[in-house]
């Protein structure tokens, strides 16, 4: 991918909920056009604290997007190209434990990926083959400078880890699946961040996720399942948690460091194997 000069180092992708970053002073909209087509929308670059962020809201301009019409390579693609080397990822989650509660903020490290392969989740294709590390899929660099930057926020609970198991969607779960992921040990449930971070990984940006949690899915059976208003209020309540945690992060996370993110590529390409012969 070719590189332009650098308009910002930080990227932020809202999700559901977070559809603007009102903090962010001079900010303007810039079109960024891609291989992948068009990302979610403009992505609006501004500044906070003396770095210079860029946001895309990853369901567009009045949530017209799904989760599997997202799309998340034209997006991370349009980061990277605007020089963007860290993001954080937010999005809104159901809650598969009973300590996980409605308005806590979890700050993922594992993820499992049960979308159904009918999204684009790698930027590899047409004879170039790589395998990418993505044992932990969340950069361990970042993921404590924003646990420790959300605690200081002081907006919400926040838990330190969680797995995130990433449905297809757009549909919630039944509740047989919700105890299925249950049983398998899963933390919280959502619908859009396996694909990001395939991607965040393949283009070489340090990412971590910030999981809002809105609801209980509908595992407990004394309560009501998850619907999308419930989801929406919760929300609406809750953004300004989140909204404190990614402005104390980037008030106060270190300028980017080398990181085996950037690297994950040195080791990952095949096709130039099959070159040589080997
Ligand atoms: N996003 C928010 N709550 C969710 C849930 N219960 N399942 C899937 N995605 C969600």
């Amino acid at each position: 991918m070719s590189r332009k000069p650098v308009e910002a180092e930080i990227g932020i992708i809202g999700g559901s909920g977070l559809y603007e970053l009102s903090m962010l002073a001079d900010a303007r909209s810039v079109d960024v056009s891609t291989p992948f087509g068009p990302p979610s929308g403009p992505i609006v670059l501004g500044e906070l604290a003396g770095r210079r962020v860029a946001f895309v809201s990853r369901h567009g301009a009045g949530h017209r997007l799904s989760p599997s019409e997202v799309p998340a390579a034209a997006n991370i693609y349009a980061l990277r190209q605007l020089g963007v080397a860290e993001a954080v990822a937010v999005s809104a989650v159901g809650s598969l434990r009973a300590e996980l509660r409605p308005g806590d903020l979890v700050v993922q490290d594992q993820l499992v990926d049960l979308t159904r392969g009918i999204r684009r989740a790698t930027f590899f294709e047409a004879g170039v083959v790589a395998h990418l590390p993505f044992a932990d899929p969340y950069c361990a660099r970042l993921r404590p400078l924003l646990v420790a930057a959300a605690r200081r926020a002081q907006g919400a609970t926040v838990h330190d880890s969680g797995t995130y198991v990433c449905i297809e969607g757009p549909q919630f779960s039944s509740r047989a699946e919700s105890e299925l992921y249950r049983s398998w040990g899963m933390d919280v449930i959502g619908m859009t961040a396996a694909p990001e971070a395939k991607l965040a990984r393949e283009a070489g940006i340090c990412l971590t996720g910030l999981a809002l949690v809105t609801d209980y899915d509908c595992w407990r059976r004394d309560e009501e399942a998850v619907t999308a208003s419930m989801v929406a209020d919760t929300m609406r309540r809750n953004v300004v948690a989140a909204q404190a945690a990614i402005a104390e992060f980037l008030a106060t996370a270190p300028p980017a460091q080398p990181c085996d993110c950037h690297d994950a590529l040195d080791h990952a390409l095949l096709s130039d194997l099959a070159g040589a012969g080997e």
